[in-house]
C-alpha cells in the first residue's frame, strides 16, 4: 500500500468537503490534512462524519501564510497538494476584488513557492509529488448563445442521455480555448492557473490543472443559486432572477466532480489540463422551475404553487451569457463519466437541504453571519 501525505486546501468548503470525505474514506493508508482558514464559506460541520477518523487532521491556516505552509510541508512531509481554497462567489468579487486577488492569486503563489522550496530540498526532488490545482470553466469567458431555443448537442454521455439535454450554442470550452475571464473572480482564478503552469514550465514542478463547470449538491453555501433558491422557496421568500434568467450554465453534481479529482490526482498526466463537465446546459429560469417543482412536491405543496416567487431583478454586472464544457478528453483518456442525470441530482440535492434544515439554519443565522463577517473583515 502506497502511503501518502496529502494536503487538501479549502476542505471545509463545499467541493473541498466532498473531496476530503472521499479521500479519507477511500484511502485509509493516506494522511489527509484539511487546510482551511474557515472564512464564512468554510464550515467544519460539513465534515462531522469524518472528523474522528485516524487518517484525518484539520489545520486552520491561511494559504497566504507562506512561512506557516512551508513549515507544515516539512513537518508532515507533504507529497501531494490538492488546492481548492479560494474566494469563489462572483457577486462578492464584484464588490471586493482585492480579497479575490489576495487569496486566489497570492495564496496560490505562496503554496507553489513553499512546495517548490520543500520538494527541491529533498534528495528525490519532485519525484512522486503532485500539485493539483482546481479551477473553473469561468476562466474561458463566455460562449455565444446562437441557439436560444436549444438544439440536440453533438455529445451524449450515459448520464446525460434521457431527460433534458440541449446545447444553446455551437461552441464549447475545450482545454485549448483561450483564456478570456470577465469577472474579478474568474480573472483571479485565471491568474492562479497561469502561475501553476509557470511553476511546471520554469521549475519542473509536477502540476495538473482542471477546469470544472458549475457544481451543485449538499453543503453548498446558500449564496449560490441552487441552495439559495431552495431555502427561499421553503420560506416563501422572493427568488431574485438576474436579468431575464436566460443565462446558461453547465451543471455537475458535486460528488461527480470529487470522483474526477480522485481519478485525475492519481492517473492524470503531469502538466496537462482537463476540463470537467457533464454536457448538462440549463438556462437559469428553467433550472429555477425544476427546483420550485421539486421543493413543492417534496413539501407536499400544490404544483406550481411557488412560481410567483420568481422576481426578475437588475442583471449582474458583466454577466457571462453561456458556459458549456467539452469534457471528451477526460472521458476518453481516463474513462470518467458523470453518474447522475440532472433530474436525479436535483432531487437528491433538494431532499438533502430539506432534511438538513439545521445546517441551513446554522449558516444563515445572524450569529454565524456576524461571527464570520467580523472575522472575515479583519
Ligand atoms: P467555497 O467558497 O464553498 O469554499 C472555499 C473554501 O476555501 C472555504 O472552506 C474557505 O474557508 C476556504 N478559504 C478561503 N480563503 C482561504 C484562505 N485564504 N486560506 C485558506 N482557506 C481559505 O468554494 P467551492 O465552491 O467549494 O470551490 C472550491 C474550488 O473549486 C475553488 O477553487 C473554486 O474556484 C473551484 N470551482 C468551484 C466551482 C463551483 O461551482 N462551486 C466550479 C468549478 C471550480
Ligand atoms: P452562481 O450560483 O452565483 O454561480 P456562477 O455565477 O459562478 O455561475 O450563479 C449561477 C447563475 O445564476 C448565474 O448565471 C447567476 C444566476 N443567479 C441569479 O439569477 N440569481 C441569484 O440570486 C444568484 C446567486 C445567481
Amino acid at each position: 500500500m502506497v502511503k501518502r501525505n496529502i494536503v487538501i486546501t479549502g476542505g471545509a468548503g463545499f467541493i473541498g468537503s466532498h473531496v476530503v470525505r472521499l479521500f479519507v474514506n477511500k484511502y485509509p493508508e493516506y494522511n489527509i490534512i484539511n487546510l482551511d482558514k474557515l472564512t464564512y464559506a468554510g464550515n467544519l460541520a460539513n465534515l462531522k462524519d469524518v472528523e474522528d477518523k485516524p487518517n484525518y487532521k484539520f489545520v486552520r491556516m491561511d494559504i497566504c501564510d507562506f512561512e506557516a505552509f512551508y513549515k507544515l510541508m516539512q513537518e508532515e512531509r507533504i507529497d501531494g497538494i490538492i488546492h481548492l481554497a479560494a474566494e469563489s462567489h462572483v457577486d462578492r468579487s464584484i464588490k471586493d476584488p482585492f480579497t479575490f486577488a489576495q487569496t486566489n492569486v497570492m495564496g496560490t503563489l505562496a503554496l507553489l513557492q513553499a512546495a517548490k522550496l520543500y520538494w527541491e530540498s529533498l534528495p528525490e526532488k519532485y519525484e512522486g509529488k503532485r500539485f493539483y490545482h482546481i479551477s473553473t470553466d469561468e476562466v474561458y469567458g463566455a460562449l455565444v448563445m446562437n441557439h436560444p431555443g436549444g438544439i440536440e448537442p453533438p455529445f451524449t454521455t450515459a448520464a446525460s442521455s434521457g431527460g433534458h439535454h440541449l446545447a444553446y450554442g455551437d461552441d464549447f470550452f475545450y482545454e485549448t480555448t483561450k483564456y478570456n475571464p470577465h469577472s474579478p473572480y474568474s480573472a483571479s482564478k485565471a491568474s492562479s492557473d497561469h502561475f501553476v503552469r509557470a511553476y511546471h514550465d520554469t521549475y519542473g514542478m509536477p502540476t495538473i490543472v482542471t477546469n470544472c463547470s458549475n457544481n451543485y449538491g449538499p453543503y453548498q453555501f446558500p449564496e449560490k443559486l441552487i441552495p439559495l433558491f431552495i431555502n427561499n422557496i421553503r420560506h416563501r421568500k422572493p427568488l431574485p432572477v438576474y436579468g431575464r434568467g436566460e443565462n446558461v450554465r453547465d451543471w455537475l453534481f458535486v460528488e461527480d466532480h470529487a470522483r474526477a479529482i480522485d481519478l485525475i490526482f492519481h492517473n492524470g498526466k503531469i502538466a496537462e489540463t482537463y476540463n470537467i463537465g457533464g454536457f448538462n446546459e440549463w438556462k437559469n429560469i428553467d433550472i429555477i422551475k425544476v427546483v420550485i417543482n421539486t421543493v413543492d412536491r417534496l413539501l407536499g405543496r400544490k404544483e406550481d404553487e411557488d412560481m410567483d416567487l420568481i422576481t426578475y431583478v437588475t442583471d449582474r454586472l458583466g454577466h457571462d451569457a453561456r458556459y458549456a464544457i467539452d469534457s471528451t478528453k477526460l472521458q476518453k483518456e481516463l474513462g470518467w463519466e458523470p453518474s447522475l442525470q440532472f433530474e436525479e441530482g436535483i432531487e437528491k440535492t433538494v431532499r438533502w437541504y430539506l432534511d438538513n434544515q439545521g445546517w441551513m439554519d446554522q449558516v444563515t443565522s445572524g450569529e454565524y453571519q456576524r461571527y464570520y463577517e467580523g472575522m472575515y473583515s479583519k
